[in-house]
């Protein structure tokens, strides 16, 4: 989608559609539908009609004749002037686009409302973010593909707002397409993305967006002994990679922020194998790697100053002749030692490794995403990510930076006696917990090597919404580069 801002008055914007905003308070809508009257006499009848009330997110549409050189104007509602919130925005501006891609608008013009107590900088964001995101599919399979799609949005705003309407719509299009990037590497099914292919991709978007990338192969992951990395390869015909990114934006000597992405690129869940309904979604078990990888692509594209690195273990999780069975017992690049109860509990089988490997970086915290249980979506749905850790500053930080961008995260304890759960009588520990509690067993297990402030998202339920609203497109989300990259603007 390209986006622009424009101060031009609406009735001279060359569009397939205008779109307007509307509180639905008595004032506020009385002042809209004056001040669009005197603009366009043509809707004189739709307005006095009662037919739009300016109630939240609902749409009108309506057809101006020759008054204005846009041949409709899309009128869409805000609700009450004191609940209007950033995430009513980014919703409101998806509606309006969606019903003008639904009529086969291409370009469309969205006159940004003036919000009390929200900047014309994060008004126009989250106006961009709600536009572009909201006209997101994953078409690239589809040889007669006849979805509509809006193309082009021009934002409009008064002249004295041009100068941060441009800087907010222009900051929030950066981050969208690592969002956008994330969407793709985990909607694509298995026999594009897996391992080779995904170092591939991060390093040729590393060369276009500004990042450093580096690829460790089987023979380097051996050398490392990276016991969990190699043991959930066994089963699978292709090696694993290691992908090290790097985007060095702060002082030399500044502690980086590790990003670490679950990368497995197929689970079939192993000797240990999963029903066939359904099991095509785990093309996308390696969305935590795509999150990483998005975010270090708005990062770049930012140019935050600050010093990130993201690490990404990949492979798929296979059964074979050679593939790992329950009793197995593996060791991790620290020495440790686990006992496999269940091949299919394999992400945090590689995220040890990888959680090790970010020791080196001496790093200010390290947060991990992985699609890590089935439990997590049993608890938490599609819209909240489940969130444990041992840095309380951490947490709150991506607590706060959930709400501004509505990824919200929620805590689940990681108390001790849970340790029970994930005792081994061969090994230091298993690798599964059972039934009960998964989600926090899950966590437990990364939490042994873990050494430095460290927080672990589970976004098994927000990886992938089954319906999507708004501008979360059904499928695969992009959670987390949004609310990472907040996090990180603002650390
Ligand atoms: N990738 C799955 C978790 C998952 C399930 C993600 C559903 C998205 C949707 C993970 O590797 C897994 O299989 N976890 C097991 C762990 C269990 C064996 C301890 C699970 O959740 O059942
Ligand atoms: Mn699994
Ligand atoms: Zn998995």
């Amino acid at each position: 989608m390209s986006i622009s801002c424009v101060s031009h008055a609406r009735t001279s914007v060359q569009a397939d559609a205008v779109i307007v905003f509307s509180f639905s308070d008595e004032k506020g809508l009385k002042a809209f539908a004056k001040q669009l009257t005197t603009d366009l006499p043509h809707l004189q009848p739709v307005l006095s009609s009662g037919d739009f009330t300016g109630a939240k997110l609902s749409a009108v549409t309506t057809y101006v004749g020759s008054a204005a050189k846009a041949p409709r104007f899309i009128l869409v509602g805000l609700g009450a002037a004191a609940d209007v919130s950033v995430e009513l925005l980014r919703r409101a501006a998806a509606v309006g686009v969606n019903r003008a891609a639904a009529l086969g608008c291409t370009h469309a013009a969205l006159e940004l409302p003036s919000v009390k107590g929200i900047s014309e900088y994060d008004v126009a964001h989250a106006m961009t973010e709600g536009a572009v995101l909201s006209q997101y599919k994953f078409t690239k399979y589809k040889t007669t593909d006849k979805t509509k799609l809006v193309k082009k949005t021009t934002l409009i705003t008064a002249a004295e707002n041009l100068s941060e309407a441009r800087k907010g719509s222009k900051d929030a299009a950066l981050v969208a397409e690592g969002v956008i990037v994330a969407r793709n590497l985990a909607s694509a099914p298995n026999n594009e993305i897996h391992p080779q292919t995904l170092a591939s991709e991060a390093r040729s978007l590393g060369r276009k967006h500004g990042f450093s990338v580096s690829i460790l192969d089987k023979k380097k992951i051996t050398e490392l002994k990276m016991g969990g990395l190699l043991g959930v390869n066994k089963g699978s015909a292709r090696p694993p990679v290691f992908i090290i990114m790097e985007h060095r934006g702060g002082p030399k000597g500044q502690k980086p922020i590790v990003l670490v992405g679950k990368g497995v690129t197929f689970d079939t869940g192993g000797i240990s194998i999963k029903p066939a309904a359904g099991m095509s979604d785990m093309k996308g078990d390696m969305h935590g790697a795509a999150t990483v990888i998005g975010t270090m692509v708005a990062a770049a594209n930012l140019g935050l100053k600050r010093n990130i690195v993201g690490l990404v273990p990949a492979t798929d999780n296979m059964p074979d002749g050679n593939a790992i069975v329950p009793g197995d017992i593996l060791t991790f690049m620290n020495g440790k030692t686990a006992e496999i109860d269940n091949t299919d509990a394999e992400g945090r089988l590689i995220l040890a490794d990888a959680l090790c490997y970010a020791d080196r970086y001496k790093p200010e915290c390290v947060i991990d995403l992985a699609t890590l249980t089935g439990a997590c979506v049993v608890a938490l749905g599609f819209e909240t990510t489940g969130m444990m850790g041992t840095d309380d500053d951490a947490k709150q930080r991506l607590t706060k930076a959930g709400c501004r961008t509505h990824e919200r995260v929620c805590e689940l304890p990681l108390y001790e006696e849970y340790e029970d759960l994930i005792s081994s009588d061969v090994a230091d520990i298993k690798n599964s917990g059972g039934r009960w509690a998964g989600t926090i067993t899950a966590g437990l297990f990364l939490k042994h090597f873990v050494s430095y402030p460290w927080v672990h998202l589970d976004i098994a339920g927000t990886a992938n919404h089954p319906k999507g609203n708004y501008y979360v497109t059904r499928g695969q989300t992009g959670v987390g580069v949004r609310m990472l990259t907040d996090a990180l603007r603002n650390w």
